[in-house]
């Protein structure tokens, strides 16, 4: 693992904002994207730039179920308003929150992934350790699946809605077995609420406790982390 410690998080996006014009210049052609607090700062830099990505496909890691793209709370939503709507893709796959058939949508996304092998996969990390909305115990072999939400990313989610009784208690998630094809992987944590998921990531056993400490498993992966996650490495 690469470990970048920036002082803030406007320096890590700046230093993600690097790792993406390179990855575009060098013709990147599939980017596996996240959602959260964590990435808005770089999908602005993203969207001010000059870059180009008419070209590119991106693949989201997760979305709310029930909720459909013209939710505000829906990742699709998101998506929309952080980077699609100023920069257009190719292509972009976010799975379907309202699909009548939540695991033949599974089946369908995974070979989505297949048919479009990803490039660099972005990750924010939960406090619990969940990258995508893969839980503490999801099995290190899981692909795109349906998620019961745990009790502490409902909490750590509830910020983005009006009564906590609105956020969905479950998701669709590319599973972890879907970002390790992932050619490279670029994970963002800032904060010291993430100080704990962050050293168990990176020094603790590889667990699946930890969802993300698989990636130590991974040739190809950059952390970016401010002071306040690096607090406990
Ligand atoms: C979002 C996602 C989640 C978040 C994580 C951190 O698509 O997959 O794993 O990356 O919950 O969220 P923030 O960035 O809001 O702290």
């Amino acid at each position: 693992m690469k470990i970048i410690k920036v002082k803030n998080p406007a320096e890590g996006a700046q230093k993600a904002f690097d790792i993406y014009q390179d990855a575009l210049n060098h013709g990147v052609k599939v980017l596996g994207l996240a959602t959260g607090a964590t990435p808005i700062a770089l999908y602005e830099k993203l969207s001010d730039s000059t870059l180009d990505f008419s070209n590119v496909t991106s693949i989201n890691l997760d979305e709310y179920l029930g909720l459909d793209g013209n939710n505000e709370q829906s990742y699709r939503y998101f998506m929309n308003q952080h980077l699609f709507n100023k920069k257009p893709f190719k292509k972009s796959y976010v799975p379907n929150g309202i699909s009548e058939n939540h695991e033949a949508m599974a089946v369908q996304y995974d070979q989505i992934i297949s048919e479009n092998p990803i490039d660099l996969q972005l990750l924010g990390i939960g406090r619990n350790g969940h990258i995508g909305f893969n839980e503490p115990g999801t099995p290190f072999t899981s692909t795109t699946h349906v998620v019961n939400l745990t009790q502490s990313t409902i909490d750590a989610n509830a910020r983005f809605f009006e009564n906590e009784s609105d956020v969905p208690t479950q998701a669709i998630s590319m599973g972890i077995a879907s970002v390790m094809t992932a050619k490279n992987i670029l994970l963002l944590a800032y904060g010291a609420d993430k100080a704990d998921a962050v050293a168990a990531t990176v020094n603790g056993p590889i667990t699946e406790q930890v969802p993300a400490s698989v990636l130590q498993n991974h040739k190809n992966v950059t952390i970016i982390i401010d002071e306040a996650a690096a607090m406990k490495l």
